[in-house]
């Protein structure tokens, strides 16, 4: 382990250089300062763990030393001693954050007695703070675990580790799987752009996925990466740590505080590492699910374009009732997988047209009740279409009640009220809004005032009353 190093600061050349000589028999590393400002220029080029200080001396005073330790932020224990003791300047002292307090003369062991427990106290402290962290680690697992969006869950990522260790700035770098890597996100005081232009940050990414392994740099207490360029004046150290997937290296997390806080711990890095590990995997799965759901979402459009190229009066119908029912559906607090059905549903709904006969589908003319009765039978075609294929099961029903009326009047079941299921309540609006909206071979679109006039009119007859209302409101508030 390495040696504890400590500063003793006493005018008292010769009781400095005894007490010195002594706490290195017991295996410290002892620097000594003869004065205030000597001590001041010890701390500010080397580190020290500890600081034992005399109060009387020339220039800055031992209080006076502690209290330009508190506001430079040195988060390490000072022991004060004072061959003139009175009551007030042992309050004074402890008052300005002194560990402990001891008078001249002394014992020796007496003092190795307070250094020892003042390093024991600061280790209790330390594994009390990181406990509390370890603990509030389960809560932010949990919150990431339930995240559904890639970039979401990576800027939630970023938040929770910034808070965590208390950086200042931090980023996460993606990997193009080969070498170069792209800035995702940033927090705190450091811009997307700043990360980006700095090449230490960069050269950090590529050291890291070089040797696959996390590292803390540019403070005095850790390591020097060769090859990775100084990191900027202002900061005190950066963390940079592999974002990994089982074996797939998917970026870098970086972390950094600024100068005149305390340096990144290993403590630190262990937290942020069980973090990290936890929600690569997050990461990839919800990667995994993205990609997933874009094929999806490719094979829907794909059919719903096959139903189109029949009917070419009706292009781009689709994806517009998808547009509608998905911002409708947003605003009646529909989320998750069912607003995903729904949008599904909007691009398929009239896939079932693909049995209907082009020359019924494109008639410029009034249809006879023969050729309606044709078009009547797409809701079925269309769910018993998309009923064998595995991943769209879940529309069926939506297909399948796309065209019933609220007062039962509609087709194929002639369902009433809330035995319609609601995504088809939201596509019967859409979709015949925006049917009456667009051009058709034998009529021009409708202006939009009054259709909403007739879906008013529409109201607890052919649409769901609550359905209508929040689709006048959402068309007004512009989709
Ligand atoms: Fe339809």
């Amino acid at each position: 382990m390495e040696k504890r190093k400590l500063l003793i600061v006493d005018d008292e050349q010769t009781l400095c250089g005894l007490l010195g000589r002594y706490l290195s028999t017991l295996g410290y590393k002892v620097s000594q300062a003869f004065c205030g400002e000597q001590a001041k220029e010890v701390l500010q080029s080397q580190p020290i763990d500890l600081v034992i200080s005399d109060i009387e001396m020339q220039g800055i005073s031992g209080v006076e030393l502690l209290k330009w330790m508190q506001e430079s932020n040195y988060k390490i224990p000072v022991l004060i001693n004072t061959g003139h003791p009175t009551l007030d300047t042992a309050i004074e002292a402890l008052k300005c954050g002194a560990a402990d307090y001891f008078t001249k003369p002394f014992h020796l062991e007496e003092v190795a007695e307070k250094v020892s427990r003042a390093f024991t106290k600061k280790r209790l402290e330390e594994e009390n703070y990181a406990l509390s962290r370890l603990a509030s680690l389960h809560d932010v697992t949990k919150i990431l675990a339930s995240t559904d969006n890639a970039s979401e869950l990576i800027k939630s990522f970023l938040e929770f580790s910034l808070s965590m260790v208390k950086a200042d700035s931090g980023a996460v770098f993606l990997s193009d799987g080969k070498s170069r890597f792209t800035v995702s996100k940033t927090a705190g005081v450091f811009s997307k752009y700043e990360f980006w232009r700095v090449k230490s940050f960069t050269s950090l990414c590529s050291w890291v996925q070089f040797n696959n392994r996390a590292i803390i740099t540019g403070s005095e207490h850790t390591e020097q990466v060769p090859g990775v360029d100084k990191i900027p004046d202002g900061l005190r150290s950066v963390m940079a740590l592999p974002l990994c997937a089982k074996d797939k290296f998917l970026g870098v997390l970086m972390l950094a505080r600024k100068i005149g806080h305390d340096p990144l711990s290993n403590l630190d890095l262990q937290i942020i590492n069980a973090l990290s590990m936890q929600t690569s995997i997050f990461i990839e799965n919800v990667k995994l699910y993205e990609n997933l759901r874009n094929n999806y979402l490719s094979t829907v459009r794909a059919f719903a374009q096959a139903v189109e190229a029949k009917d070419k009066y009706t292009h781009g119908h689709s994806e517009n009732v998808m547009k509608y029912t998905v911002a409708l559906g947003k605003h009646m607090d529909i989320s998750g997988q069912e607003l995903e059905h729904i949008k599904y549903a909007g691009l398929l709904h009239d896939i079932g047209k693909i049995g209907i006969s082009e020359a019924i589908l494109n008639k410029p003319g009034k249809l006879t009740d023969e050729e309606y009765d044709q078009i009547k039978r797409h809701p079925e075609l269309g769910s018993r279409i998309i009923s064998n294929i595995p991943f769209l099961s879940q529309l069926v029903v939506l297909v399948q009640h796309h065209h019933e009326f609220y007062n039962g009047k509609g087709y194929p079941f002639g369902l009433a009220g809330d035995e319609i299921p609601l995504g088809s309540r939201l596509l019967s609006v859409s979709d015949t809004y925006e049917a009456m909206t667009s051009d058709r071979p034998y009529r021009k679109a409708m202006p939009q005032e009054k259709a909403f006039k007739i879906l008013r009119e529409e109201r607890g007859a052919q649409f769901d009353p609550v359905v209508v209302d929040a689709f006048l409101e959402v068309m007004k508030a512009g989709v």
